[in-house]
């Protein structure tokens, strides 16, 4: 039997399979609300087969979005429509878990929070982020543990704390972008360590707390570092990706096989005990199935595969054609998913209108 399609825990939940289908924005409403399409969705991605869902970058704050139709957490009338998310998932024998995120710098606020003062350029515009104070500090990581309260509250099975692709979290991580002189930025892990310290003490103990940790921050030692101190504070898993795309040195040799995440995910997973998630470019069972095997990592994340086919794990476990991401220069499921050309493609030859 393929590694893919065998059962894992963490904790107390358990997944039919080791698929995991990784937080994509998709926003539909501007409020920070969940909507029927949003409800829709994940029931759609459940019944695919997946083990695992984690729910899209949902924000603990409404001046730390991403985009202006981020899901939001940030208030306790958003749990209703978030428990709707979730029984729909449980109803298809699917836990999930809820990524919690503030983007700092990296956002749409007009005034945006950054560790220390930094410009964050984009193709359009230069945007200054303002130096937190002690203050602010507290309060957003306030803002994550009621999240996290909330997340509970709403049955989540879990939470992924985004603490990569250049938001908030790793904006400290990064020594490039956090040039503070105090605690947090001596010590730069201590803003999501005590954020941690914070959710265990308002949740129980079963309930699952991991992070999407950036694998170079800005190199794969200092990926390594982090994951090695999230572990020995008792983080249950560690989804590993990118970090703060203009301050990363990818140093991986060249040549490597797969993606420079799964290299990170890859070597983080030689140097701690707890599971471990792989992502990007995994689109076919047989790179799943090699990743899992040969690289010994614990989860597989199906991003772009599971957008062009929700049904990614069941037609996989079938021997049927899961579909084929284009890799486009940007990926337009963000905005506009009807125009997606993989999804036509795969739509088209599946019969489908
Ligand atoms: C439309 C879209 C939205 C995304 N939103 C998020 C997000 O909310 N949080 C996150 O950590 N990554 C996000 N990502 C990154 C994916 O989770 C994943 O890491 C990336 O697509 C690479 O994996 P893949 O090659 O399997 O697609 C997003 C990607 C896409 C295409
Ligand atoms: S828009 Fe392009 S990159 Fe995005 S999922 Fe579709 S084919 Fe893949």
């Amino acid at each position: 039997m393929k590694k893919l399609f065998s059962e894992f825990n963490i904790k107390n939940v358990k997944m039919k399979n080791r698929i995991c289908i990784p937080p994509m924005v998709v926003g539909f409403r501007p409020d920070g609300y969940v909507a029927p399409e949003n409800v829709e969705r994940y029931k759609k991605l459940a019944q695919g087969g997946a083990g695992l869902i984690i729910q899209e970058a949902t924000c603990i704050n409404i001046d730390g979005r991403l985009s202006e139709k981020q899901l939001g957490i940030w208030k306790d009338n958003q749990i209703e429509g978030l428990k709707s998310i979730v029984n729909a998932v449980h109803e298809e024998g699917c836990p999930i878990f809820v990524q919690i995120h503030h983007a700092g710098v990296v956002g749409v606020s007009e005034n945006p929070l950054c560790p220390s003062a930094y410009e964050y350029k984009t193709p359009t515009k230069t945007v200054v982020g303002h130096e937190m104070t002690i203050e602010d500090i507290k309060s957003i990581q306030n803002d994550y543990i009621e999240a996290a309260r909330r997340a509970y509250e709403a049955g989540y099975d879990g939470i992924e704390l985004h603490g990569c692709h250049g938001y908030l979290i790793c904006q400290f991580f990064n020594k490039r972008v956090n040039k503070r002189t105090d605690e947090y930025g001596n010590n730069p892990e201590k803003f999501v360590i005590e954020i941690l310290e914070g959710i265990r003490g308002v949740t129980p103990e079963e309930f699952v707390v991991g992070i999407r940790l950036g694998g170079f921050e800005p190199t794969i030692e200092d990926g390594l570092h982090y994951a090695k101190v999230l572990e020995k504070n008792g983080v249950d898993f560690l989804d590993i990706s990118y970090g703060f795309g203009s301050e990363q040195e990818m140093n991986v040799p060249e040549g490597y096989k797969y993606s420079n995440a799964v290299y990170a995910a890859e070597k983080i997973k030689e140097e701690v005990s707890i599971p471990v998630f792989a992502v990007n470019g995994i689109y076919s069972v047989e790179t799943a199935e090699e990743i899992l095997k040969e690289r010994d990592v614990d989860m597989v994340d199906i991003g772009k595969g599971a957008l062009i086919n929700p049904n990614w794990a069941n037609d996989a476990k079938e021997g049927k054609d899961t579909g084929k991401c284009l890799s486009c220069s940007k990926c337009m499921w963000f905005g506009q998913s009807k125009v997606c050309p993989g999804k036509v493609m795969f739509d088209k030859a599946n019969g489908q209108k």
